[in-house]
């Protein structure tokens, strides 16, 4: 009896003196067994309150593992660092997507299956051509992708494995397509054509920086570090555009809108917003002198410092320490970019004060990729669609692995309702003044 009881815990309801088992598996318990426990057998039952999700697991996943005080992340089991060091980001989106790394056959299957989807739709050209001049590409990107669904009508059948893949190939292709031309409407310059001779990051360049000449090569070292900096942004489990993804996917809406909606949670500075953010603010700072006055502006509570900080990593983020590696790589082709200073000199005062280490603040992937991708010539408004093209496989491979999920069903929180109880209706003649209606 004791043995059967050890993976469980008792409450004990103090309002009834009752007592309840209740199974703890994985460190969890189950919301649910909560319900049961009431003072009266009418009441709803006792329910979990978690704003924000702060310590909610919203599904089981196999996808990706991270240690916030360790600083570990591991895609499908391996350490992003060797994932980053050894393979190509489609090879790492294959694993991400399939759980396995693939063989050379499985591979080159996919990459074909990939490549042979690049092109979009000429009407889809003509949607992203509407757009004002000065449209910011996130806002163009979100939108045209979330158009692709009118293209594509049998994409609602959501619940079918084969036009699943379909689309999972359809999407991680198209994504480099929308995000290049969006970089193109920008500069008023003609939309080019995906290159299928091309791997997919130097496609992705081809599509953003080719001008006049028959065929664009691509400087091997920048598609390179783009490549590792896509692995590095492919998936980082339930954060708030994974959540979001998972959120709409539940509803079997297509996944064209899905991750269109996805993409919208990423693109608030909390979130992927933050790597456009880190530019500003370090063209705000100017120089080095002024770090120390800007971290104690920060301190006195005016502001954050983008790019430091996150939800889950309490020690350094693995993916910054790959970024600041691949910098030092992109500065021998492009040149230093000058903002690197202020942001070292930010990041040595920063680690060393005590308001950031007392709250174990570091730098997070997006406080050094914003300044590679400036150096690349990305102009800021880009970066955040930088992150969205390799997050797309993030999002559809919890996307897939949700819907296989027999336990997920639609999400529908719960609230506490904090509002009025039931009053009756009060006719226009009878309102008053705001201040009386308030008081009704
Ligand atoms: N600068 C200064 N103070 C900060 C920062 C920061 N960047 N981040 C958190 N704090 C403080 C915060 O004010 C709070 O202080 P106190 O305890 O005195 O009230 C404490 O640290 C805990 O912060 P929190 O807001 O409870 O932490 P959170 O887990 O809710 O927020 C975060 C995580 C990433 C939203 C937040 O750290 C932040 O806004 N950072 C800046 C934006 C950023 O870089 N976002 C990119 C995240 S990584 C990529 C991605 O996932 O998209």
């Amino acid at each position: 009896m004791e043995n059967e009881n050890k993976n469980t815990f008792t409450i004990i309801d103090n309002r009834t003196g009752a007592s309840y088992t209740i199974p703890v598996q994985d460190g969890t318990i189950r919301a649910m067994d909560l319900r049961q426990i009431k003072v009266t057998p009418d009441e709803f039952g006792t329910m979990s309150y978690d704003p924000a999700f702060m310590n909610t697991a919203s599904c089981r996943s196999a996808i990706t593992f991270i240690d916030g005080d360790r600083g570990i992340l591991l895609y499908r089991g391996y350490p992003i660092e060797q994932l980053a060091e050894h393979c190509s980001f489609l090879e790492v989106a294959y694993l991400i997507l399939y759980g396995e790394l693939p063989t050379q056959d499985q591979l080159h299957d996919f990459e074909r299956n990939v490549t042979l989807h690049t092109l979009v739709h000429e009407n889809v050209k003509k949607l992203m051509e509407g757009f004002r001049y000065d449209a910011h590409p996130m806002g163009m990107f979100i939108s045209s992708v979330a158009a692709l669904s009118t293209f594509y009508p049998e994409a609602r059948r959501v619940r079918d494995p084969e036009q699943r893949k379909l689309d999972i190939f359809r999407l991680i292709a198209k994504v480099p397509t929308i995000a290049a031309w969006s970089y193109r409407h920008h500069l008023g310059l003609p939309y080019v054509y995906p290159d299928n001779d091309l791997p997919y990051t130097a496609n992705f360049m081809n599509m953003l920086w080719r001008k006049v000449e028959s065929k664009y090569v691509a400087n091997p070292v920048l598609a390179r570090a783009l490549d590792i900096l896509f692995i590095l942004h492919a998936d980082h489990e339930q954060n708030c555009s994974a959540n979001t993804m998972r959120c709409v996917g539940s509803s079997e809406a297509d996944p064209y809108v899905t991750v269109a909606a996805a993409a919208a949670a990423l693109s608030g500075p909390l979130h992927g917003g933050a790597n456009e953010a880190v530019l500003t603010m370090l063209a705000e700072i100017g120089s080095k002198d002024n770090v120390p006055a800007y971290i104690k502006q920060i301190k006195e509570g005016k502001g954050k410092l983008m790019g430091f900080g996150h939800r889950i990593y309490k020690n350094y983020d693995p993916r910054a320490r790959i970024i600041k590696q691949t910098a030092d790589a992109v500065f021998e082709v492009t040149g230093r970019n000058p903002l690197l200073d202020i942001a070292i000199e930010l990041e040595r005062i920063a680690l060393e004060d005590e308001y950031f280490i007392k709250r174990k603040l570091y730098p997070n992937v997006d406080f050094y990729s914003g300044i590679i991708y400036q150096a690349m010539g990305f102009p800021t408004s880009m970066f955040t669609v930088l992150f969205a093209i390799p997050r797309t496989v993030g999002w559809l491979a919890q996307w897939q692995e949700m819907l296989e999920d027999k336990e997920q069903k639609i999400a529908r929180p719960r609230q506490i309702y904090i509002g009025h109880s039931r009053r009756e209706f009060v006719p226009m003649e009878k309102r008053g003044t705001p201040q009386q209606m308030a008081a009704v």
